[in-house]
């Protein structure tokens, strides 16, 4: 069992929906957290807001940027013991496959794969050392199963999966736990900060997001999914819940539902 309270704990996308929820959950529990997103001001705010404001710090990065991301990251944290790191920060898709051009499967993959393999970088040295630690990747069901619009996005999300796999087998020895979220449907900002095909924002919510469940829950699920330490944990409800499985046991009937959605 992992303890939250008095852990520091390293959580990106802190600014916004999930990561917002889990920030206001993790400092109730006593943990001291590093915010960061690129807005560093909503960021200040949210630490001002949270109990004990003094205990936690803001660390603005663009994770677009994963190299210059793990630069700035490892100086200001040259001399901070991160027990725990949530790779929480995601960038969606709204654009099909012949209307999406290449630099946004880039984008895609530097926030939503790159910037996890970085981050990790710079804090699993001193957690194999010290023979103690938590990685926590939120990656999606659409990270199992691939649907109409989020080809870039379910790309970047399956390799996450199988980056996060390869890490836990390897970090066993080392007493490095690793779990990896798959939320269904959450009501946050995603669908409207999801890219199109020319790499514009969407600027506005779908109803799948918006019938899902609320970050709140989300956030609740992976910290019961940290302190458990679970490998992998599915958070939704209905259809978004189910997908993994049907993809697992029903293949052929979850590929007809998909096309004619
Ligand atoms: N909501 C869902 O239905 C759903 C489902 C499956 C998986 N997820 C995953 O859950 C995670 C959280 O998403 P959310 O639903 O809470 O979405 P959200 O409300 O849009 O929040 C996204 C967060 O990521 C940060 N972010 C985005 N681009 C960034 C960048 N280039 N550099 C640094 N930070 C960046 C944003 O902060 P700034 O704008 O301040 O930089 C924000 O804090 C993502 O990984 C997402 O893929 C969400």
């Amino acid at each position: 069992m992992t303890a939250i309270a008095n852990k520091t704990v390293w959580l990106t996308g802190a600014s916004s929906g999930i990561g917002l929820a889990l920030a206001h959950q993790l400092a109730e529990k006593g943990a001291k957290l590093i915010l960061t997103s690129r807005r560093e001001s909503q960021l200040e705010e949210l630490r001002l807001s949270l109990p004990s404001p003094d205990a936690h710090s803001v660390l603005a990065l663009d994770l677009s940027h994963p190299e210059k991301a793990k630069e700035t990251a490892s100086s200001a944290l040259a001399n901070k013991t991160v027990d725990i790191l949530i790779n929480n920060a995601g960038v969606s898709q709204r654009s099909l496959v012949v209307e999406t051009e290449l630099p946004v499967y880039r984008t895609l993959m530097e926030v939503d794969y790159f910037s996890v393999v970085a981050l990790n970088q710079v804090v699993l040295p001193g957690m194999i050392e010290r023979h103690n630690g938590h990685i926590v990747t939120v990656s999606s069901v659409a990270g199992k199963v691939g649907t109409k619009l989020r080809s870039g996005y379910s790309g970047a999300k399956f390799a996450v999966i199988g980056y996060m796999d390869c890490l836990r087998a390897e970090m066993a020895e080392h007493g490095v736990q690793c779990t990896t979220i798959l939320p269904g449907f959450v009501h946050t900002q995603i669908a409207h900060n999801a890219l199109t095909g020319d790499g514009s924002l969407r600027g506005k919510e779908d109803t799948d997001n918006a019938g899902g469940i609320s970050p709140e829950q989300c956030a609740s699920d992976i910290i019961q999914a940290i302190e458990n330490n679970k490998a992998e944990v599915v958070s939704g409800k209905g259809m978004s819940k189910l997908a993994p499985l049907l993809q697992r046991f029903m293949p052929g009937l979850l590929r007809k539902m998909l096309a004619n959605r």
